[in-house]
């Protein structure tokens, strides 16, 4: 039974002066940008820190498709903070939060990747649709048990991999199926910084690798890798692996992928070569370089060459938007049956097998170099 708090030591924090505030209910609270377009559907976020903070003010700006009733959160400062702008109840129990706000049909869980099964479990049973943030879950038998769970009970489980919603890595996927690259040949992702005081309990491969994992198998329609290699480390902490370079092989696409929590400088950065040109993603910024090449630009001379290697950049131009609200929006149509490019949680199952068996190939390699 999952619980945060005793039944009898439940929070509500916010009663029914705030029930009156609810978007949807009496409008929204002043100030809230309303965005979106659809039949709103109530939805509730557990788990406020870092990330599910972002989730309560996508859902709040989303408001012609969201009605945020309810925030939980195990530390009851937070719970707080974040509901009261939006009206919404604030629990420190999911429990609480399912007895007191029955009419609650989706929600988001943003708490630590620990606890990721017992809190989508929890909610799949109560007949929510749930969106888990990545990764779904740490085990592959924890992730199979959460999808049988969601079509048990006719329920959406989606996964928050938020990048696939980047306009950049988007407008990359156009560029890629119109031809401009040609046959893709490389893909290297780069996802380097510093260690975040909050992760305790996932290493660098399942916290961060699976973000461009899953990148990968977009942008080369879902194929499974034929090869892998890992290399791991842990350079600063001693409990998990905190360094990784990562090659995998699609078939006669090689992907190399750094991720670290070392490099004293955030980069978050994708580029593809192709037979046909070569593209370039930041995806912070969402700024996307595309270089024309291939056999039309062959050079003929030196002075050609020097040209060619001097070659601008085409800065590809496309509304940006934050790609968590786009993830949000996608996940409400799938809640509400409408046609929806939510990412389910069978195909963040696959990301998390290719997860799985690199840490199995780092762990290898070290107990290799530490026998
Ligand atoms: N998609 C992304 O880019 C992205 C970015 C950051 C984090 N995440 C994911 O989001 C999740 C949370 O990460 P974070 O950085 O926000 O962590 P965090 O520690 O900042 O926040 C987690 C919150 O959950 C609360 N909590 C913990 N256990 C709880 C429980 N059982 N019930 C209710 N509340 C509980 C904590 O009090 C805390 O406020 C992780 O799975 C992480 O991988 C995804």
């Amino acid at each position: 039974m999952f619980g945060v708090a005793a039944a009898g030591a439940i929070l509500e924090l916010h009663a029914a002066t705030h029930r009156s505030q609810r978007p949807g209910a009496a409008g929204r609270p002043p100030g809230v940008r309303c965005t979106g377009a659809g039949v709103s559907v109530p939805v509730a976020v557990v788990g406020v820190g870092n990330m599910g903070r972002h989730h309560a003010r996508n859902y709040r700006d989303l408001c012609k498709d969201a009605d945020l009733r309810a925030v939980v959160d195990a530390d009851v400062n937070r719970a707080e903070e974040i509901a009261g702008p939006s009206g919404a109840r604030a629990f420190t129990s999911i429990e609480a939060m399912l007895e007191a706000v029955p009419e609650v049909e989706a929600v988001s869980v943003a708490v630590p990747t620990s606890a990721h099964h017992e809190v989508a479990r929890t909610l799949l049973s109560a007949d929510k649709h749930v969106l888990v943030e990545k990764p779904i879950a740490p085990t592959v038998e924890e992730i199979d048990d959460l999808i049988g769970l969601a079509k048990e009970r006719s329920r959406v489980l989606a996964v928050g991999h938020v990048e696939r919603f980047n306009p950049a890595v988007r407008q990359l996927r156009r560029l890629i199926d119109d031809g401009k690259v040609g046959e893709p040949l490389s893909l290297v992702a780069r996802r380097v910084g510093v260690m975040p005081p909050q992760v305790k309990d996932a290493n660098v491969i399942v916290d961060l690798a699976v973000h461009d994992i899953d990148i990968f198998g977009y942008l080369l329609d879902d194929a499974e890798p034929t090869d892998l290699f890992c290399n791991a480390g842990r350079a600063l902490a001693e409990d998990r692996f905190d360094f990784a370079d990562i090659f995998l092989r699609y078939g006669t696409v090689d992907c190399f992928l750094q991720v670290n929590w070392l490099t004293p400088v955030k980069i978050r950065s994708l580029s593809v070569t192709g037979t046909a040109g070569y593209a370039d993603v930041e995806y912070v910024t969402q700024r996307l370089d595309y270089y024309r090449g291939g056999a039309a630009v062959e050079p003929k001379s030196f002075a050609e060459l020097a040209a060619l290697s001097s070659q601008q950049p085409e800065r590809l131009e496309f509304p940006h938007e934050e790609p968590l609200a786009r993830e949000l929006l996608e996940f409400l149509r799938s809640v509400r049956g409408e046609p929806a490019e939510t990412l389910y949680a069978e195909q963040a199952r696959e990301t998390m097998v290719v997860a799985a068996k690199l840490v199995a190939l780092a762990e290898s390699h070290e107990l290799a170099r530490s026998g």
